[in-house]
């Protein structure tokens, strides 16, 4: 398949503060990819470039054979909080998305509908009706995640959604958004720092180098899912990884 997402030799600097050294990287339609890389690097400034929240100082970023303006609609978000109006249940927040798309062009009880069949999706068919603070995290990220599909995006970028989620939370929502992922056929821009969620999730990891970042590898992940990432099978791409970033493999603990 062609790729959906392509960045050319992206620079930018904030000031005097050069961020990229040229990026070049692209994402497959209906690809997973992860962009892993040190904080600070430029991971969370990658994706508003290519949502066009932000413009780059040379380079070529295009989505879909189109520049980034052209193309929003293509995009929705999942951010590492998520940002639910607190005053809206569950099932109305996820509706309120469709309606800011889409306006006239779509009927209530059609955002209704859709909203409902992707609150199923996530797993949260009994808690449509609940408000967010009645929510636990992890069922606040699934809401946003619904969110994001409501748009009828072809891609969603995500910027470490389940970092603030406990580790339990976090390694069942890592095996939700692979069935999602799968059952949807979105392209996926999955940013993290941690490398062992990388390899459970990615088709590809992309690995930014520190500050001022450029594009020091794209690594390939052949493996059939489900993975673990401390499995035998994983070793060599982990050691692989933690030798790039010059860490040390997370050490998340077992499963209870
Ligand atoms: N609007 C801005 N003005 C000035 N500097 C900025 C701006 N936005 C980001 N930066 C700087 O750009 C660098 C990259 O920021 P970014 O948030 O993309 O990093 P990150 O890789 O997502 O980090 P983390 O893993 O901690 O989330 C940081 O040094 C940050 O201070
Ligand atoms: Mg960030």
């Amino acid at each position: 398949m062609g790729d959906i997402i392509s960045l050319q030799d992206i620079e930018l600097s904030f000031g005097q503060e050069v961020i990229y050294d040229r990026i070049s990287f692209s994402v497959r339609e209906g690809e997973f990819l992860c962009v892993l890389g040190p904080s600070g690097c430029g991971k969370s400034t990658l994706l508003r470039i290519v949502g066009d929240l932000l413009p780059v100082d040379s380079g070529i970023v295009t989505v879909d054979g189109r520049s980034a303006t052209d193309a929003w609609q293509e995009i929705a978000y999942v951010f590492q909080s998520p940002r639910l109006l607190p005053w809206r249940n569950a099932l109305e927040n996820v509706a309120l998305a469709r309606q800011l798309r889409f306006g006239r062009q779509t009927s209530k009880a059609r955002n209704l509908e859709v909203s409902r069949a992707l609150l199923e999706l996530v797993g949260l068919e009994n808690d449509a009706h609940k408000m967010p603070h009645m929510l636990s995290g992890g069922e606040r990220q699934r809401v946003s995640i619904a969110r994001a599909l409501a748009v009828e995006p072809r891609i969603i970028l995500m910027d470490e959604p389940f970092s603030a989620l406990d580790v339990n939370t976090r390694r069942r929502m890592r095996t939700e958004i692979v069935d999602i992922w799968k059952k949807t056929g979105k392209s996926i821009v999955f940013v993290t720092h941690e490398i062992d969620e990388a390899i459970e999730l990615a088709d590809r990891i992309v690995i930014l180098s520190s500050k001022p970042a450029s594009t020091r590898e794209i690594v390939d992940v052949t493996a059939p899912r489900p993975r673990h990432a401390t499995s035998p099978g994983m070793q060599a791409v982990r050691q692989h990884l933690s030798g790039l970033l010059g860490v040390a493999p997370d050490a998340e603990p077992p499963l209870h």
